[in-house]
């Protein structure tokens, strides 16, 4: 057994033990606040775990669906939802008081930027006000959403301690990431190993102690600090890298090299290379997002994170040169952009999924509007996209996805592949296409060699 029951510490029994003990005998509550793309999949494995779980929304459309046992969510399956809600174990409410009744409190509310590139933690503050206006002694609270490292520390754990309860002694505070890969199908919550830092040792203890219950791999480190870092780093990595590979494609065009070809040749090297791929720009609620994080709290300590900035700088003018790319193709078929067709296949900002936040899909359309293209898309996953004011070119209105018929892929002067979505027939487009701009290698190997229409690749 990972503790003693039995240790007091002055006139209380260690908080660190209560809570473990329910943890252990499954009687701890646990309460999951946001309930999107991490927090649905996080309490449905806590109510699989067999521990009663409980969902705070503030969308009452989001609790009405997961009680009568439908998931809006991809990655969680409503059969698994509806058995849950039968036995009892699994619940949505708006209504906050409910907090009262949980040991355990997990925040996955979002953390988007402000238009001036800084961090938005109000979600978090209005999450924590919440927990705040109930906090009761023996309760653990983790903060799962991305956020600069000392959010924890410096700005929720003055909160709490405000109610006159303290650290350790009346409550639990730890920074565990959420790692999850909406429609990755190998990794998911319950096989994704998990990092925690607490504020506190036991803070940490208890916090590792409640994730075992659903992961199988949990790595504790030194404080909540480090496990902020550490998610901040990762994502920061993959939008460095992806930089880079979006950089070398735009050489490997100016040079006229197949930029594919030579990720794959480099990619056999055994050891000190890892693939990253090209794009027509990053997008999601992470890889755009979280790097800003890390490098306004380094501005903070007068610290320039130039990586950053240079990768944002190379990413976010991919899909300039993604429309430079159509209208390279159309001007070789002695057409104008103004006037044209182009059709873009996906607008989600990764392949079979429905999200279109940061979506690079938006800026695309946006541009190619205001060079007097004629615009549809079609998504199967997504059946209207709306635009902010960031897109200027665009009128109020949403666009909606158009069936991908035979005739619709004829008439487009140029058909350009945006998310490479698995149940699109890439073989029909390039047989009907005259023109293809394929911005994620979906048109590859023999497919290539036997196509009519004129492709063009990042
Ligand atoms: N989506 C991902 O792939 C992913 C991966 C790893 C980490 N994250 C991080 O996890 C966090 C959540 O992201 P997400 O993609 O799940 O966001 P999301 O927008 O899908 O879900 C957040 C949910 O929180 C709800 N919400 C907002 N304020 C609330 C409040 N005060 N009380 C209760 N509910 C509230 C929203 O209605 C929404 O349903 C973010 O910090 C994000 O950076 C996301």
């Amino acid at each position: 057994m990972p503790y003693d029951s039995t240790t007091t510490k002055g006139n209380y029994l260690v908080i660190k033990n209560e809570i473990s003990a329910l943890i252990r005998d499954k009687r701890a509550r646990v309460a999951v606040i946001g309930l999107g793309y991490v927090g649905l999949p996080l309490v449905t494995e806590f109510a699989r775990a067999g521990m009663k779980a409980v969902g705070f929304e503030v969308d009452e459309k989001k609790t009405a669906q997961i009680n009568d046992g439908r998931s809006y969510i991809g990655d969680v399956e409503s059969s698994l939802v509806k058995e849950l809600i039968v036995a009892g174990r699994l619940s949505a409410t708006t209504d906050f008081d409910n907090l009262r009744d949980c040991d355990a409190i997990i925040i996955c509310v979002p953390t988007p930027l402000r238009k001036t590139k800084e961090p938005d933690v109000s979600f978090i503050l209005a999450a924590a006000e919440e927990i705040k206006k109930r906090l009761r002694r023996g309760q653990l609270i983790v903060l799962e959403s991305t956020t600069y490292p000392g959010t924890t520390d410096e700005v929720l754990l003055p909160m709490l301690e405000e109610t006159g309860l303290k650290l350790n002694e009346d409550f639990l505070l730890a920074f565990s990431p959420e790692r999850v890969d909406p429609g990755n199908q190998q990794f998911q919550t319950h096989n994704i190993p998990k990092v925690v830092g607490g504020v506190t040792d036991d803070s940490t203890f208890v916090a590792a102690f409640l994730y075992s219950q659903i992961v199988k791999d949990v790595y504790s480190v030194s404080s909540a600090r480090v496990a902020e870092a550490a998610k901040l780093l990762e994502n920061t990595f993959r939008a460095v890298n992806i930089g880079m590979a979006n950089e070398m494609a735009r050489l490997c065009y100016a040079l006229n090299i197949d930029t594919w070809e030579v990720i794959r040749a480099a990619a056999t090297k055994p050891f000190g290379f890892m693939p990253f791929y090209p794009g027509p720009g990053i997008g999601g609620h992470c890889i755009p997002l979280d790097p800003h994080y890390l490098s306004w709290k380094a501005r903070q300590h007068g610290f320039d994170s130039r990586f950053i900035g240079l990768a944002e700088e190379v990413n976010s003018r991919m899909p300039e040169h993604v429309v430079q790319l159509v209208s390279d193709g159309l001007n070789d078929n002695r057409k104008a952009m103004k006037g044209s067709r182009v059709l873009l296949l996906g607008v989600a900002y990764k392949k079979d999924i429905d999200d279109v936040r940061e979506s690079p899909a938006l800026s695309i359309i946006d541009r190619l509007l205001s060079k007097g293209c004629e615009v549809k898309y079609h998504d199967p996953f997504v059946r209207e996209v709306r635009f902010d004011d960031a897109h200027a070119a665009v009128t109020g209105e949403p666009l909606a996805s158009i069936d991908l018929t035979d005739d619709e892929i004829k008439r487009s002067d140029c058909v350009v592949i945006v998310t490479d979505h698995s149940q699109i027939d890439y073989r029909r487009v390039i047989d009907l296409a005259s023109l293809v701009v394929d911005t994620r290698n979906a048109i590859n190997g023999d497919l290539r060699k036997e196509s009519a229409a004129r492709i063009i690749r990042l």
